[in-house]
């Protein structure tokens, strides 16, 4: 693994009215990385990931996406950007009248309209393999459990080939074997697609399992990071807390 950052974010802040969320945010993810972040609810994960791509407009700081201020970029440059990240969002749906196969070709064909239907469909019998749905191609949303929900919802991030993967509370409302599986899946993506990744989750099991570092918001900056041993062994109670 290099140690050239891919993402680097200096002084990040931001408000909402009088709701200061994030307060002088500092990180970087290495290429090749995946960086779990850590923090109660409403502690403003959500909020610096969508700053990241542009989702949210920060109020100052620096971020540097492939060595380029996403803060600075104008729409059109800021839509390449986006080209390159996958994001998996939070509670992110289907589409529920539209079968597996025609989610994906739905985002393919949006982010890359010259292919051809042929690669397109190439595409997607790829990707699903890789995640493990082959078998499902054509089925509904609504024949899918909830874990194969998910599976299609990280190959819909896969197909347009991301070099970023921003996952958001990717296990979340799943049971703990199916927890494990979409953990298992973040792994195998990050050796087989070589991606650099941030993985905001609440589910230990997985930080522990996806997370070469971690990081822990509170309070709008970064309290506490390192490996998932070394945080498990902070001597500050509240960082503890995380790891029982
Ligand atoms: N678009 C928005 N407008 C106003 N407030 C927001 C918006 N998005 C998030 N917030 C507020 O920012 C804070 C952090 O939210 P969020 O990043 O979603 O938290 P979490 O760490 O749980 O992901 C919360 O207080 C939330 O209410
Ligand atoms: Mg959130």
């Amino acid at each position: 693994m290099t140690a050239t950052p891919l993402i680097a974010v200096t002084n990040l802040r931001k408000s909402f009215g009088t709701n200061e969320v994030l307060k002088g945010v500092n990180f970087s993810v290495n290429e090749g990385e995946n960086l779990v972040i850590l923090g109660r609810s409403g502690s403003g994960k959500s909020v610096t990931i969508k700053c990241l791509v542009g989702l949210i407009p920060t109020d100052e700081g620096e971020m540097k996406v492939f060595g380029t201020d996403v803060a600075q970029l104008s729409y059109q440059e800021l839509n390449e950007i986006r080209l390159r990240i996958g994001f998996l969002f939070q509670g992110g749906a289907l589409y529920d009248s539209m079968s597996v196969r025609d989610n994906l070709s739905f985002t393919l064909k949006h982010h890359s309209p010259k292919l051809s239907n042929e690669e397109v469909q190439t595409r997607i019998l790829e990707v699903l393999e890789n995640v493990g749905l082959a078998e499902s191609i054509d089925k509904m949303p609504s024949e899918l459990s909830g874990g194969m929900v998910k599976r299609t919802a990280v190959a819909r991030t896969l197909i347009i080939k991301p070099e970023i993967i921003l996952y958001d509370e990717p296990t979340a409302g799943l049971d703990t074997i199916t927890s494990r599986e979409i953990s298992d899946l973040i792994l195998a993506v990050q050796k087989k697609y070589k991606t650099t990744s941030i993985i905001i989750t609440h589910d230990m099991a997985c930080a522990k399992s996806t997370g070469n570092r971690i990081m822990i918001l509170k309070d709008g900056v970064i309290n506490a990071a390192g490996t998932y041993d070394e945080l498990e062994k902070s001597s500050d109670e509240w960082v503890r807390s995380f790891f029982i």
